[in-house]
């Protein structure tokens, strides 16, 4: 699913250049669920952005999904998000004048081409995608009325809407309880039974330990952690 080789990023600040990732190797196979660790500033963030194609300014071969990253225009980035990856962030990210149900459907209001989608099947799709995250009951609830698991499950929900194959999570359970951050790893780990790739950056040893495999970003690259 993912393959990256010598990759490199180095962010420019004025006459300075900051070279954060430095000949980074990275295979991912479909259905793996993958934890990334490392230091604060080692780099997670920027690694996920880059093979989410959020960020296409790096050296290197990043292969995601069969697509060759860098040889993608922005029109072909946007396409390649919406259809193949899916973020879940810290910070849940949710609208609160919204409901989890019309949370989970804003993506397909951003879609870069086609028509607008039916909003009948645009809701049954959205309940399909929250009764994944065993909120079925939640659908009509806004943020405020829901708790931090719940709604990180809800920004669960919305990353899955439009059945992407790459789940690419930043700290999903940094803001979350320990029992409640156990609940979304199960998520993970279901999801990633069912073939979803799940590559998660996290400082928490609960997600590293239901991971199929775990890596630390140091000085660069990647290595077994
Ligand atoms: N847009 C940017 N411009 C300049 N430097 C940046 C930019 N984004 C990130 N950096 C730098 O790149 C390094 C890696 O940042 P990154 O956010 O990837 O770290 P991280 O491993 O995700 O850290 P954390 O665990 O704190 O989230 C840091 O030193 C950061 O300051
Ligand atoms: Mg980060």
């Amino acid at each position: 699913m993912i393959r990256v080789r010598g990759l490199v990023k180095r962010f420019q600040d004025g006459p300075a250049s900051l070279t954060v990732l430095d000949g980074l190797d990275l295979d991912v196979a479909p259905g793996e669920l993958v934890a990334l660790q490392g230091a604060s500033g080692s780099g997670k963030s920027t690694l996920l952005h880059i093979v989410g194609a959020l960020d296409a300014a790096f050296e290197g071969e990043a292969r995601v999904a069969g697509e060759e990253l860098r040889a993608l225009t922005p029109a072909g980035r946007a396409r390649f998000r919406n259809a193949t990856v899916g973020f879940v962030f810290q910070a849940f990210n949710l609208l609160p004048g919204l409901s989890a149900l019309e949370n989970v459907c804003l993506p397909a209001w951003f879609r870069p081409a086609g028509p607008a989608p039916a909003p009948r099947a645009l809701a049954a799709a959205g309940r399909a995608a929250l009764a994944r995250v065993g909120l079925a009951e939640k659908a009509e609830q806004r943020p405020a009325r829901l708790s931090g698991g719940e709604r990180q499950r809800v920004a669960v929900a919305r990353a899955l809407f439009a059945g992407p194959r790459l789940l690419l999570a930043d700290e999903p359970t940094g803001n979350l309880d320990a029992v409640t951050g156990a609940g979304v790893i199960a998520l993970f780990r279901a999801l990633a039974a069912e073939g979803l790739t799940v590559l998660v950056a996290t400082h928490e040893e609960r997600v590293t330990a239901a991971a199929d495999r775990a890596l630390l970003l140091e000085r660069g690259r990647l290595r077994p952690a």
